[in-house]
């Protein structure tokens, strides 16, 4: 894998940047930064290389279709006003863009395309839109470990049509990581949460082996609840989970691997709802779980006492709501009581794992933190991930 920042003669070179500015929006108002702010050394040293830069990313999930509340014109302004420099946001099909479209006169530096994910053939890894994309630059650098694990026309065919190379913020999360995997301190707690089910279930049964705890809340837990018997209301869930979660089970107790999830849960009817502690077998149809309950908070203390690493992806509930935020400031607030002693080594990743712990000013409390989510479990795997192996 080569680094940008050994590429010698960059002026005037037009970049295809591809970045993940998938951070969480309000309606057109940005809650948290973090992934544009890590981003700045990267197209502050490709601005003072004299480059032209081309920006690809995406927001949010828009399945191959133009969401108008997904585009990038909230993220792009900015950026704008971070770098204090004018960007262009082009909103012309990429099909169709030709090269008079690009760079219209000197002081046109940088341009951004439009959220990458309106097109279908993103997230097919199309070979021909990759090819497209591809004549719009001279070079690609991927500067987005957190979509690494992704493979997609700008993620991974895209380097098979141009000279590619690591971004600056890509080449500090794998280096971070890889020192972190293999100095790690066993008993290892990792802790997952969030909402994007279907993405890390899978996961998990990989990362038993590797593990000593492995605790599940959020989304994921829910599952786990109505697996044993319980009815889950209107909570958020993934459906034919049962299978892989009986296979969860069997192999946590052949690898000796600890697995924690919730005893006790905290409802709403809805996201804005009145907070109410239950035991998981109350839960009525119309309710929601939104929060773990004050028994699983004390549980996941113990364990968190009894480790020497925590690794940390996802929150315990819909944090976002101050009601239902209550068990994920608990655990960060532990975590951060034992990092300050020096009990632990601590690590966390994910977009929401990372506005909650700047909401609580607390981002400089961890060893280490990832913009990445999905990447970051799926490197835990061990796996290679698909943008990283296509730069190697
Ligand atoms: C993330 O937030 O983890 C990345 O932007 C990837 O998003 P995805 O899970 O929608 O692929």
């Amino acid at each position: 894998m080569k680094s940008i920042k050994e590429e010698i003669n960059l002026e005037n070179k037009k970049i295809l940047l591809r970045l993940d500015l998938n951070v969480p929006l309000l309606g057109d108002k940005i809650t948290d930064t973090t992934r544009i702010d890590k981003i700045l050394p990267t197209l502050n040293f490709l601005i003072s290389q004299n480059a032209k830069i081309i920006i690809i990313s995406h927001v949010g999930r828009p399945k191959g279709k133009v969401v108008n509340d997904l585009s990038l014109r909230p993220i792009c302004k900015d950026l704008e006003m971070k770098l204090s420099q004018n960007i262009k946001l082009l909103s012309k099909d990429i099909k169709e863009i030709v090269s008079n479209d690009l760079f219209q006169n000197d002081d046109e530096r940088i341009i951004m395309l439009e959220n990458i994910r309106f097109y279908p053939e993103e997230e097919k890894n199309n070979q021909s839109f990759a090819k497209k994309l591809s004549t719009l630059g001279d070079i690609y650098v991927n500067d987005a470990f957190s979509c690494s694990h992704r493979a997609h026309a700008s993620i991974h065919e895209i380097t098979n049509f141009l000279p590619s190379f690591s971004g600056l913020q890509l080449d500090l999360e794998i280096n971070a990581l890889k020192k972190i995997t293999s100095e790690i301190k066993k008993p290892i707690t990792c802790i997952i949460g969030g909402s994007k089910v279907s993405t890390k279930i899978n996961i998990i049964k990989n990362l038993i082996p590797r593990f000593d705890n492995i605790i599940i809340v959020g989304g994921m837990a829910n599952n786990i609840i109505k697996y044993m018997g319980n009815n889950i209301g209107k909570s958020l869930q993934e459906e034919n989970s049962d299978l892989i979660i009986k296979e969860i089970f069997s192999l946590s107790e052949t690898e000796n691997c600890k697995l924690i999830y919730p005893q006790d849960i905290v409802v709403g009817k809805d996201l804005n709802g009145k907070p109410q502690i239950k035991e998981l077998n109350d839960i009525s149809s119309d309710e929601m779980i939104l929060d773990i309950g004050p028994k699983t908070i004390n549980m996941i203390s113990n364990i968190i006492d009894e480790s020497n690493t925590i690794l940390w992806n996802g929150p315990a509930g819909y944090f976002e709501n101050p009601s239902f935020a209550n068990g994920s400031i608990k655990i960060a607030k532990k975590i951060i009581e034992n990092n300050k002693s020096n009990k632990i080594f601590s690590v966390a990743g994910g977009g929401d794992t990372v506005s909650l712990l700047n909401n609580l000013n607390a981002i400089n409390d961890f060893n280490f933190i990832s913009t990445a989510g999905g990447a970051f479990l799926e490197y835990l795997e061990g796996k290679e991930l698909p943008g990283i192996k296509a730069l190697n």
